[in-house]
């Protein structure tokens, strides 16, 4: 098992290489002193309406939880809203898309601001949760097939790996369904039955994520 953890890690930082070279140019170098106030300042101009007053996200809407996410993974996200590297969801991605574009948030030091900002905030108390059934069903997929890179309470891994535990549960079973057996075509990922996705964001939207930082 640790062999096999070790190399899909490696594999994924190869992937995630290869995408960074390719559609970003290159990965923007955080930035040595990021500013977290000043990320404050551009969240309350560009992202709150959205992902909302604490960046604890909106469950209903699907739009994701920030609040604690990690820095390195948030930076890496960001970057490739704003190049289009990642599209984002029909509804919101392209909306989200043009407000990367102003002038004071489309910068490597701007999103590194950001991300330190998020990164630092509490994370929300309580996460939208399905409705409770088959969490076990949802407790042995996790197990099986996500916490060997998710960890076994969500919180990510090495900064590249996200956290994932106490995000909202409809915002999840999105993901599920959109990565299919990929994650957006970077991780590849066991192979997860319709039936199991349900019950595994339900599960995963009750796992504790690692806590407030
Ligand atoms: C129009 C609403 C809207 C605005 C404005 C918006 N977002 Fe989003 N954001 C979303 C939605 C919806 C998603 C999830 C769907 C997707 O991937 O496109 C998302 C996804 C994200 C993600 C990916 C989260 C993950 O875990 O992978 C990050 C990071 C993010 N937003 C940060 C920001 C920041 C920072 C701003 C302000 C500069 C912002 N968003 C502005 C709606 C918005
Ligand atoms: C091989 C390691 C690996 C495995 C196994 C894995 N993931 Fe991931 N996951 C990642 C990485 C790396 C990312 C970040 C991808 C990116 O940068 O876009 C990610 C991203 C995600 C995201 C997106 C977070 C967001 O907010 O948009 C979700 C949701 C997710 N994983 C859920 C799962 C679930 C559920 C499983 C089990 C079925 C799973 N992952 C299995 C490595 C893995």
């Amino acid at each position: 098992m640790t062999a096999c953890r070790t190399c899909r890690c490696t594999l994924l930082l190869v992937l995630l290489g290869a995408v960074a070279g390719t559609a970003a140019a290159a990965p923007p170098p955080a930035s040595a002193s990021p500013d977290p106030p000043h990320g404050e300042l551009l969240y309350r101009r560009h992202c709150v309406a959205c992902h909302g007053g604490q960046a604890w996200g909106d469950g209903p809407r699907e739009i994701p939880a920030l609040a604690g996410q990690s820095e390195a993974y948030l930076i890496e996200q960001l970057t490739r809203f704003a190049s289009d590297a990642r599209p984002g969801s029909v509804m919101h991605g392209p909306a989200m898309h043009d407000t990367l574009k102003a002038t004071d948030v489309n910068r490597a030091t701007a999103i590194g601001d950001l991300a330190a900002y998020l990164a630092r905030a509490p994370a929300a108390p309580h996460a939208e949760q399905g409705r409770g059934r088959s969490l076990d069903v949802g407790r042995s997929a996790y197990s099986r097939a996500c916490a060997g890179c998710h960890g076994e309470d969500g919180a990510g891994r090495d900064g590249a790996t996200p956290r994932i535990g106490g995000q909202h549960f409809r915002y999840l079973l999105s993901r599920l369904r959109e990565f299919g057996a990929t994650h957006r075509g970077l991780v590849e990922t066991p192979a997860l039955p319709a039936q199991e996705q349900q019950p595994l964001a339900d599960y995963v939207s009750r796992l504790p994520g690692g806590g407030t930082p």
